[in-house]
């Protein structure tokens, strides 16, 4: 069977990690905090159940899942490592789709590319080139004494050239990012995201142009940017 927009079969699983606890933005666990009438992890389902044959969202223990969602629920884990290790247990999908609940702004044809670039390299994800100048703060032990409580420092520069900001969707063969995150465990590594558990192996991880939209709701800040672009985003 043949997909909206792709030519991948329906062998593909959404797997959504929702099981942190939104510690930063401060408002309770962040899947289910509500970005215009809809929870950020209802955006995140309804974006991606098109194009997928099923969604698994990690939740934390003892939450279900908001009513309405096409999706079903396996209870995370500690770390959101640990969340996407269970989801990916919970799937003999062929593919897979890794996406934060907290990204709830997901354009289609990123969904389609990080897919496409899945079959083609089995392993890929949404990235954007770094816009900004990127500097290190100076070491605190390098400060004059007469400033040591003031702000950061301005030390070494990296130049941005080359760098990639890495966003979700990311997007894998099911058994080689099974394979990365056992290695992961029996080497005792903790990563922020997946590609970076396949890249260890040494494997290609495709990089796949994301979007701005993209971004993660971290803090209240990036809460307040994502309620003015929920109306936009809407009436599209
Ligand atoms: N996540 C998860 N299981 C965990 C921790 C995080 O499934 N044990 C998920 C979060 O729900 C989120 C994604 O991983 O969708 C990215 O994590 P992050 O933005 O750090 O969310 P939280 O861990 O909830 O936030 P914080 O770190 O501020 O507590
Ligand atoms: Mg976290």
């Amino acid at each position: 069977m043949s997909l909206p927009g792709t030519n991948l079969p329906s062998t593909v699983a959404a797997l959504i990690p929702a099981a942190g606890s939104g510690s930063r933005l401060g408002q309770g666990p962040k899947a289910y905090v509500e970005v215009g009438a809809l929870s950020l992890l209802g955006r995140s389902v309804a974006a991606l159940a098109p194009y997928v044959g099923e969604v698994i969202v990690a939740l934390p223990a003892g939450m279900e899942l908001p009513p309405g969602l096409n999706a079903r629920c396996i209870v995370g884990g500690p770390t959101r490592q640990a969340s996407v290790h269970a989801l990916l247990e919970a799937t003999d999908a062929r593919f897979v789709l890794i996406h934060d609940a907290a990204r709830p702004f997901l354009p289609p044809e990123v969904i389609r590319a990080v897919l496409d670039a899945a079959q083609q390299y089995g392993a890929a994800t949404a990235a954007l080139p770094v816009a900004d100048t990127l500097v290190a703060q100076q070491p605190d032990a390098q400060k004059p004494d007469a400033q040591q409580p003031d702000a950061p420092l301005w030390g070494a520069l990296t130049p941005r050239e080359g760098l990639w900001a890495v966003q979700t969707p990311q997007g894998f063969d099911r058994e080689l990012l099974l394979r990365a995150h056992r290695q992961a465990v029996q080497d005792g590594i903790q990563a922020t995201d997946d590609a970076g558990l396949v890249a260890r192996l040494g494997l290609s991880v495709a990089l796949v142009p994301g979007d701005a939209r993209l971004f993660k709701v971290t803090t209240p800040g990036d809460l307040a940017l994502a309620r003015a672009l929920a109306p936009v985003w809407d009436s599209r």
